[in-house]
């Protein structure tokens, strides 16, 4: 294990990371979820689980468990971060096989309960992209699964799309896309995504206009997280960044 901590070290810095804990810790025997939060998860996806930009780890904090839940199996089971050249999810990887089933379960629960983050500054820019073509096609491809609001949806298995990192929608897509995600037998779920960007989001500028609208979905960071649920679910007044 000290060995392979200290791959990932390497690794995490030659992706141009400042990193915290030049040996990051993966593993820990802490059974409660919100001690192996702040142990192991961190270290890389921030104290209220806001991500890092340098690491180009999401913001996770108030995902659903469902989806966190499926994300571990996916990860511990080769079917999400078996490649060796998609750095950040080999890296989420090592991490999600180093954990027994009972802290993933603590660590998953506490996660759902964390206030959601919502992004900010350059964690919601996106650079020459237009949110109103982006709506269209959001309407006509997106919606049907991660809902009008991009709340999400446990019933299809699509995860909320709001409170993610402008950047970070932009390399999943990528990822779907190339297949370095959703294209391994058995991820019937990242295999609806390697289909729809395949089919529908044509070119770099379709995928920034569809993140930015996305963006657009998200609260107000200062209202107050009744007021975040209300807007949500009927709209937000936030200006979208970026345009
Ligand atoms: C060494 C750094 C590192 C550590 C430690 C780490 N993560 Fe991650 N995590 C990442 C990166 C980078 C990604 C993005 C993977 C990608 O691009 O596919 C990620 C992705 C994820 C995802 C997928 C999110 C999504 O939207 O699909 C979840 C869930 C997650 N991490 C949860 C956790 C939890 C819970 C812990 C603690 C037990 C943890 N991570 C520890 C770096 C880390
Ligand atoms: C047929 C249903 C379906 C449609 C349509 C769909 N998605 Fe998804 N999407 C999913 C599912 C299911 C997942 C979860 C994949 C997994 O479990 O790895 C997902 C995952 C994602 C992710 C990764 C989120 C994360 O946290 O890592 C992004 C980004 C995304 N979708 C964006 C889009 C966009 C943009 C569109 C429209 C162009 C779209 N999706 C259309 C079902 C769908």
């Amino acid at each position: 294990m000290k060995n392979f901590q200290s791959q990932l070290a390497i690794m995490l810095l030659s992706i141009g990371g400042v990193v915290h804990a030049a040996d990051p810790v993966i593993t820990t025997k802490a059974a409660d979820g919100k001690t192996i939060f702040q142990t192991v998860c961190a270290q890389c996806h921030g104290t209220a689980g806001e991500g890092k930009v340098e690491l180009k780890s999401p913001s996770i904090a108030g995902m659903p468990s469902w989806y966190v839940t499926t994300q571990f199996a996916n990860l511990r089971e080769g079917r999400r971060g078996h490649d060796a050249t998609d750095p950040q999810s080999f890296m989420m990887a090592a991490v999600a096989k180093a954990l027994q089933p009972e802290q993933i379960k603590a660590v998953v629960a506490h996660v759902e309960k964390m206030p959601m983050q919502v992004p900010m500054g350059k964690d919601r820019a996106i650079a020459n992209a237009n949110a109103q073509d982006g709506m269209r096609l959001f309407q006509e491809r997106c919606m049907e699964c991660h809902r009008y609001n991009a709340s999400g949806e446990m019933a299809f298995g699509s995860p909320p799309l709001i409170g993610r990192q402008s950047w970070y929608l932009e390399e999943q897509l990528k990822k779907f896309k190339s297949g370095k995600r959703g294209a391994i037998k058995n991820d019937v779920n990242g295999a609806k995504m390697v289909q729809i960007t395949n089919f529908f989001v044509e070119d770099e500028q379709m995928l920034r206009d569809v993140v930015a609208y996305i963006m657009t979905l998200n609260p107000d960071p200062a209202a107050s997280p009744e007021e975040q649920k209300r807007q949500i679910i009927e709209g937000s007044p936030f200006e979208s960044a970026g345009r």
